[in-house]
């Protein structure tokens, strides 16, 4: 049986204060034993959330790293060494917003993929396809191709210890949730796509849905065979909205 997991994607989100009343209200929260938490703040708020949360059972994530595990001469760039010595857990890779707006490509991501195992952190490897991709008959090519580059470059093993989120960028942040059918589906063919190399890896790794989860659709989509929980952005940044999701994959 896979461990449902719930993560929080807080974005460029935060300041000092409301950070530390979001992890007030999360240390409050009744949360299930059998599913595993965690947040994923700014790199600026990454230690003060690692240490506000000290004792409790959520792990602290972040949102970016460099393509290179060690330090350097590498200026504005934050090294997933020194995310794991901050305490970091997890790290997203490919989040549509990197890939979109940063410009980010599968050879980079391939490589920060790569250094954040390197250094000891679960990479959470994001894909989806666009809404033109989606109206074009082309959801599986393009999720397919993104995790095809990763296990092409690293091989399925990379997979095990690994997370993939699944997020139609259509979904993100629009209030537009894929139809937990809709979600099945494409969980479904990334599960097949990965029995081909490994069956044993594929029933292993977790695979989680994100877009536009909250509280009132969560327990439908995580509900379905293949979806082992989500990936939530706007709806983490509410305590008690986060806590009733985390609730429902426990159910
Ligand atoms: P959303 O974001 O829940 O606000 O749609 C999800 C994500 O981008 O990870």
């Amino acid at each position: 049986m896979r461990r449902p997991m719930v993560a929080g994607n807080w974005k460029m989100h935060g300041t000092r204060a409301s950070v530390a009343e979001l992890i007030e209200g999360l240390a409050e929260q009744v949360l299930p034993s059998g599913v595993d938490v965690a947040v994923f703040p700014s790199s600026l708020h990454v230690i003060p959330v690692v240490e506000g949360l000290q004792g409790k059972s959520i792990s602290v994530g972040a949102q970016n790293c460099a393509h290179e595990a060690g330090q350097g001469a590498l200026t504005g760039e934050i090294s997933s060494s020194q995310l794991a010595d901050a305490g970091c857990k997890l790290v997203l890779v490919g989040h549509s917003e990197r890939r979109q707006i940063m410009g980010e490509g599968d050879d980079v991501l391939i490589r920060k993929f790569a250094a954040a195992q390197a250094s000891g952190l679960t990479p959470v490897l994001c894909i989806g396809e666009t809404l033109e991709e989606r109206e074009a008959g082309k959801t599986l090519e393009v999720v397919g191709q993104q995790l095809d580059s990763v296990i092409v470059a690293l091989g399925i093993n990379a997979l095990v210890n690994a997370v993939i989120a699944y997020e139609p960028v259509w979904a993100i942040g629009t209030g537009l949730t894929a139809s937990p059918q809709q979600a099945q589906d494409v969980h479904a063919a990334i599960r097949a796509q990965l029995a081909k190399e490994n069956a044993e890896v594929a029933q292993g790794v977790r695979l989680l849905y994100g877009g536009s989860v909250k509280a009132a659709n969560a327990v439908e989509l995580f509900g379905m065979p293949d979806i082992d929980g989500g990936l939530i952005g706007g709806a983490s940044l509410n305590a008690a909205e986060f806590g009733a999701i985390i609730r429902a994959a426990g159910n």
